[in-house]
């Protein structure tokens, strides 16, 4: 949920739902990454698109004069946003592909500062149309009757519209399939119990908060048949997604229910393995604290990674903007990895 309005970005600030609707008004680069790094601005698609705008308010409020000085201030702001946080891809493909537009563009200052807007929205654009598709291209995997169960935020609060993992249920949903979902909290930061809890609610949409060490018990009980996730970046040979996805995974293929990943093309990272990425470590106050409580001994060892890894064999399908690939098709990623070196 993004809003590009002459030379501001609106969004929600994430980090105060659901108790208060405060909407953010970003005017500069610093502002958007500091919105960034304290996730009041989150989610892998969300954050592709605020990559692009956070370069395209370098743009907009740039006084230099000369295209030369505006493309160096351009690529400082990529390099502050790409700063931020290191593990969802799409931070990286949305901040590269505002600036090789611009790299690219061989008219006057004011002209390449119009192209740079255009590319940030573009991008907006095209992903609240991907999970659209997404949705109708996953919702095809859901069955009237399911109960599915979620981890994290996958929802429009993680995109500019609609989300991936939420899109297919929204999509199933919309189609009159009578599902109910089933919200892991999600600790430490709990996406899962503050947004996508929320995000359900107000749609309408049957939602049960469970703890994230209740999802064993659920699945062993029966009341789950479809495990539904989005992705920060997806590899050759794994699914890398907020910290708990690969607990889920494990017992969804213990106790045999499908384990579904919906993100579009821009999380995929081909070209690379699950041991080239890096796992965001977060500061311990995270786990020692819930909000402003202290729940540990003051001085205690934490350690807080941000994702997992999630190893392909896991995954039942992933479904994307332009199709969904089941298990068999796995195989191919190395080979598009290549291609896209
Ligand atoms: O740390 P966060 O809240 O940015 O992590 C978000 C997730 O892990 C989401 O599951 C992922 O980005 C997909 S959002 C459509």
């Amino acid at each position: 949920m993004i809003q590009w309005q002459n030379g501001t970005v609106i969004t929600p600030d994430q980090t105060k739902l659901p108790l208060q609707e405060v909407t953010l008004e970003i005017k500069t680069v610093e502002q958007m990454a500091e919105a960034i790094k304290t996730l009041r601005v989150r989610g892998a698609p969300l954050l592709g698109a605020a990559a692009a705008f956070g370069i395209a308010l370098a743009a907009y409020h740039s006084k230099a004069h000369s295209k030369e000085k505006l493309l160096v201030e351009l690529e400082d702001a990529g390099a502050i946003i790409k700063r931020q946080r290191p593990t969802a891809v799409n931070l990286f493909w949305g901040v590269d592909r505002v600036l090789n537009k611009a790299r690219g563009f061989s008219g006057n200052v004011e002209e390449l500062k119009a192209v740079v807007i255009e590319e940030a929205q573009k991008i907006a654009d095209e992903d609240a149309q991907q999970n659209h598709a997404i949705g109708k291209n996953g919702a095809v995997l859901i069955k009237d009757g399911d109960t599915i169960l979620t981890h994290c935020n996958a929802g429009e609060l993680a995109t500019v519209e609609y989300g991936t993992a939420l899109g297919v249920i929204r999509a199933a949903w919309e189609q009159g399939k009578k599902i109910k979902v089933i919200a892991d909290e999600t600790r430490p930061l709990l996406q899962g119990a503050r947004l996508t809890a929320y995000e359900l609610k107000r749609d309408g949409i049957p939602v049960t908060l469970i703890t994230d060490n209740m999802a064993g018990y659920v699945m062993h009980k029966g009341l789950v048949n479809k495990v539904i996730v989005g992705a920060d970046r997806i590899v050759q040979d794994a699914v890398v997604n907020k910290i708990g996805t690969f607990s889920v995974a494990v017992l969804a293929h213990e106790h045999g229910i499908p384990f579904y990943v919906a993100a579009p093309k821009s999380t995929f990272d081909l070209a690379h393995k699950a041991s080239d990425v890096v796992i965001e470590e977060r500061k311990p106050e995270e786990v020692t604290h819930i909000g402003s409580h202290q729940i540990a001994p003051e001085g205690i060892n934490v350690m807080n990674p941000a994702f997992d890894i999630t190893p392909l064999k896991y995954v039942s399908a992933i479904i994307c903007e332009s199709q969904v690939y089941y298990s068999k098709d796995f195989g191919k990623f190395k080979d598009e990895g290549k291609r896209a070196k």
